[in-house]
């Protein structure tokens, strides 16, 4: 039976914690098996850019001993109309595994449901569970463990927000997310965290109060893509507040981390002096998208 990874629920706490061990080794250069994609073609779906997603899985998936082949959507026959359904089915005949970067995540499900193989979701507009794999071996690293870890949220509520979320109450963390009226996380999922834990994620919409003891702040660009044609000074002015600079930080634990998932807008979400500053850990975090995407390959289509 097929493992797909469409949102963090779809790793119990035990695999998670499996896939950061693995990932640690495989940064320590203790790979044991390199060849766990050995004769596998990877394919990468993608319908918006990317830098870090792309290519930590390009690399990670040669360095398994597989194929990895990029399809860009706009150049592919979806651009021209073909649908995800047979899109999905044809390209799941052909790899062992599928890395999708898309829009809805109605779109990403239904990439799945007609794919034969796993699919992995490289972002959506929704979630991004990739990405916090790497935020989560960052912390461990920085702090030695995830359960209790204070974590501050600052900023949009957005597709990094929300696979936050379901990380913290999956590995115990203490979630602060602070975001001006109107920009919190939507209702939806927080009826989800209501029903699941309503103790560890806060909501904030004052940044101070929300950075208060905080082990760890992060904060993600205020117009994420495919958002970008609504309203945008409206929402940049009402952010304003939530920029992580070092005034912020005074209120943080004196060793607070700094994490930003990249690409940043330095002077609007984060400062120069903070992104380059001693607290910031964010190359560290972008390197280590490499090593626990490897770890998540191994684990469902090796
Ligand atoms: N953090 C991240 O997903 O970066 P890219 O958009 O460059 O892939
Ligand atoms: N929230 C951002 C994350 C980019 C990695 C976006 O969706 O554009």
């Amino acid at each position: 039976m097929k493992r797909d990874f469409l949102t963090f629920w779809d790793l119990s706490k035990n695999e998670v914690e499996s896939i950061l061990e693995r990932a640690a080794c495989f940064k320590a250069g203790n790979t044991g098996n390199k060849n766990a994609l050995s004769g596998k073609s990877i394919g990468l779906f993608f319908e918006k850019s990317s830098t870090r997603t792309r290519v930590s899985f390009e690399v990670g998936i040669y360095q398994l001993g597989g194929q990895p082949v990029y399809i860009r959507s706009g150049d592919s026959q979806v651009g021209r109309g073909e649908s995800i359904s047979d899109t999905a089915q044809v390209l799941s005949r052909y790899f062992d595994g599928i890395i999708v970067r898309t829009y809805a995540q109605v779109r990403l499900d239904e990439f799945a449901k007609y794919s034969t193989k796993p699919v992995i979701n490289g972002l959506s507009d929704t979630h991004h569970p990739c990405q916090v794999l790497a935020d989560l071996l960052t912390i461990k690293e920085r702090k030695g463990k995830l359960q209790g870890i204070k974590l501050t949220y600052l900023g949009d509520s957005n597709n990094v927000t929300n696979s936050l979320i379901e990380a913290s109450i999956r590995m115990g963390m203490v979630l602060s997310i602070a975001s001006p009226a109107g920009f919190e996380p939507k209702p939806a999922m927080m009826k989800k965290v209501r029903d699941l834990d309503n103790q560890k994620i806060k909501i904030y919409n004052d940044p101070v109060e929300a950075v208060k003891q905080a082990d760890v702040v992060y904060t993600d660009v205020w117009i994420s893509m495919g958002d970008e044609e609504t309203g945008q000074q409206t929402k940049k002015d009402a952010l304003k507040p939530f920029q992580i600079n070092d005034a912020l930080l005074t209120h943080a634990n004196p060793d607070v981390t700094v994490l930003h998932c990249l690409p940043a807008h330095r002077g609007e979400e984060i400062t120069d002096t903070v992104i380059d500053g001693p607290m910031s850990a964010v190359f560290d975090q972008a390197e280590n998208r490499l090593h626990t995407q490897k770890a998540l390959l191994e684990m469902l289509i090796g």
